[in-house]
């Protein structure tokens, strides 16, 4: 089993890939941190946790910098394994600029719309995650989720001899802070980082050539790209626009037992096809993060390139948040990211 923990911005798309990082047999969803992206942290930690709660995870909720956190007493039993998995409240903003508003016009006001049951289910674990992080919602420094995060990798690979993998789905925040508080024991530690974001080619989605999560914070963008002691996977735009929840996508789920689960996310992919449609005009809409948990299952099935990337972060600049992807390696400088630029297609049903 591959330990994962996973950094997010609970988004449908992350809660898609929470579901599959839960899911898949072959991996352990060790941990969770949630950063302000989609919405503010406040919310995307709620989503993560009733997504969570969903999938009948009980997370041990932390915000405190000490020891990998306490458990809850109720830690998920799966198959004969005794699972734990925490959840850590992470950075609110940008490492150097101020906060750059959410993403409310595809995932709405609270994050994760549109679905009436999921609602009802974030209300309830409130009490156990929105208390408890209380402190952090009070803008305190980020840093400590950090700390949370190496600690309990640390303990996960004291204790099975096995190496982490980071997959990131938001902004970078808290992945750029981790690199730069504990740099000697991620190299040691880490198997590698995927991450969803960015765009190979130069056509962005929050800019014309800007992707969100990369330009949400630039500068931690540049700092992990700079910094990432281990092999980092690019995940961009253009690999996740051709994974798409299409009608066939929809019949399928609509296929399957009608289960509170399906029906939620049933619920979640209508809200999000409809606004991907209203934003962009998209008939389908992409699948961006579930494609970076895929990319950890299905290594093959990716096209990669080693190519050197660096990232605008002049604030204000027209390309600000650009990935500049050096195809032609024309820099002179080393390849520090190993780019996608197509996932296999899903080999057709019978
Ligand atoms: C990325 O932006 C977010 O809105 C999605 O969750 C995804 O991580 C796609 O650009
Ligand atoms: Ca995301």
């Amino acid at each position: 089993m591959t330990p994962l923990w996973l950094d997010c911005d609970p988004g449908h798309d992350d809660a898609l890939a929470l579901v599959l990082a839960a899911f898949a047999p072959s991996l352990d969803l060790i941990g969770v941190s949630t950063v302000g992206g989609n919405q503010s942290v406040a919310k995307t930690t709620a989503n993560a946790a009733a997504v969570l709660a969903m999938l009948g995870i009980t997370p041990t909720t932390t915000e405190s910098a000490g020891p990998a956190a306490e458990s809850n007493g109720e830690e998920t039993k799966q198959g004969a394994m005794t699972k734990r998995c925490v959840l850590v409240r992470g950075a609110d903003k940008p490492l150097l600029a101020p906060p750059r508003g959410a993403c409310a016009e595809i995932h709405g006001e609270c994050g994760l719309g549109g679905s009436e049951e999921l609602d009802a289910v974030r209300k309830l674990v409130a009490g156990d995650v929105g208390d408890g992080l209380a402190g952090r919602a009070r803008g305190e420094m980020p840093g400590p989720a950090a700390v949370v995060m190496a600690t309990e990798m640390a303990r996960v690979h004291a204790e099975t001899g096995r190496k982490i993998t980071l997959v990131a789905t938001g902004p970078l925040t808290n992945v750029a802070l981790l690199f730069s508080l504990f740099p000697v024991k991620m190299a040691q530690i880490l198997e590698r980082v995927v991450f969803m974001g960015g765009a190979s080619t130069g056509v962005g989605n929050t800019s014309p050539v800007a992707e969100f999560n990369i330009q949400m914070d630039p500068t931690a963008a540049a700092m992990v790209f700079e910094n990432c002691p281990v092999p980092l996977h690019m995940v961009p735009l253009e690999v996740t626009h051709t994974v798409l929840y299409d009608e066939s996508q929809a019949a399928r789920l609509a296929e399957m037992d009608d289960t509170p689960f399906r029906k939620v996310i049933h619920s979640l992919m209508t809200f999000f096809a409809s606004t991907y449609r209203e934003v962009f005009g998209f008939d389908a809409p992409p699948v961006h993060d579930p494609v970076a948990i895929f990319r950890v299952l299905a290594p093959g099935a990716f096209k990669e390139e080693h190519f050197r990337v660096d990232v605008e972060t002049a604030r204000g600049s027209l390309c600000e948040g650009q990935t500049v992807v050096d195809r032609w390696h024309s820099s002179g400088k080393a390849p520090n990211v190993w780019v996608a630029s197509s996932a296999a297609p899903r080999p057709s049903r019978r």
